[in-house]
């Protein structure tokens, strides 16, 4: 499969598989994605982590021998999966991290910056080449990227094509943050999983309605992200969970969280 998702205790591994590709995205792949979010969805997973296969590639972008030869309408389709399925990752349930090793080009950063976090190893490089092709990014990159790095830095990057390294990354704020990449270095699903330990021992609902408040907060104003964050506050202190919390902490005692 050139989508593959496993389980493994808190943790569910979305890993692309098709390594002689450099991990390169067809449509079928995004089909197979979208498939996995449905299976996460339904399953007890608390977080996601995202990797690619292989020695050389997180992903190093769209297929672009599939994307040769299609008709305008076959392409607008193309680019609307992508977007559509994309856009589901960023608001999937449980957070995500896609952990990036070596190319992370065009569709693949795409798909990394739908992803709630991301890391990269000391070795990565990443970028937006689609205009050495005549194309633009399509999978959300131009919108995606300028919320991330500001509209200086995504617009360099998305007019040169060019590549940046970890380095590079971390200061701009791609990345959050970049790992050693030694012969005994941990695997990137390691990796994965050491970041997101920070983050699945909390209620889901607080985890959802932080990341909410940000997301819906940076495509606003300053007065309506804060009528946005009042909102989602009051629903938090609603839940079952956030009197646990701080009945927790007058009992000095560890809460249990219920998800609701
Ligand atoms: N699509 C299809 N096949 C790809 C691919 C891609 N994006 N990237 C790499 N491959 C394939 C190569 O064709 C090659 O296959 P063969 O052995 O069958 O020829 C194999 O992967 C290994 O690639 P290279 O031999 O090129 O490896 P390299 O180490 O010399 O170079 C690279 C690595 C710099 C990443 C180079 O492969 C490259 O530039 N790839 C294309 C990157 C790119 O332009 N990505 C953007 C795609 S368009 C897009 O993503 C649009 C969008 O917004 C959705």
């Amino acid at each position: 499969m050139a989508v593959e998702l496993e389980f493994s205790g808190p943790y569910a591994l979305l890993t692309l598989n098709r390594p002689d590709a450099l991990n390169a995205l067809r449509f079928s792949m995004i089909d197979d994605i979208a498939k996995a979010l449905d299976c996460i969805e339904r399953s007890t997973a608390r977080a996601l982590i995202v990797t690619g296969a292989g020695d050389k590639a997180f992903c190093a972008g769209a297929d672009i021998k599939e994307l040769m030869d299609r008709d305008l309408t076959a392409h607008r389709n193309g680019v609307w999966l992508g977007q559509r399925t994309f856009s589901r990752l960023s608001t999937l349930r449980i957070p995500s991290v896609a952990v990036l090793h070596g190319y992370a080009f065009g569709g693949g950063l795409e798909l990394a910056m739908a992803c709630t976090f991301r890391i990269a190893t000391e070795g990565a490089r990443m970028g937006l080449p689609e205009v050495k092709l005549g194309l633009i990014p399509g999978y959300g990159g131009t919108q995606r990227l300028s919320r991330l790095v500001g509209e200086a830095r995504a617009t360099e990057l998305v007019m040169s094509g060019r590549t940046i390294n970890a380095a590079e990354a971390e200061r701009w704020g791609l990345v959050n943050r970049t790992v050693g990449s030694s012969e005994t270095a941990p695997s990137p699903i390691e990796i994965g999983k050491a970041f997101m330990s920070e983050f699945v021992g909390f209620s889901l609902c607080a985890s959802l309605f932080a990341r909410e408040a940000v997301q819906r907060g940076m495509s606003t104003t300053i007065a309506e992200g804060l009528n946005i964050e009042a909102d989602l506050s009051t629903l938090a202190y609603c839940t079952s969970d956030a009197t646990e919390g701080m009945s927790a902490f007058a009992e000095k005692r560890k809460p249990e969280f219920k998800d609701a």
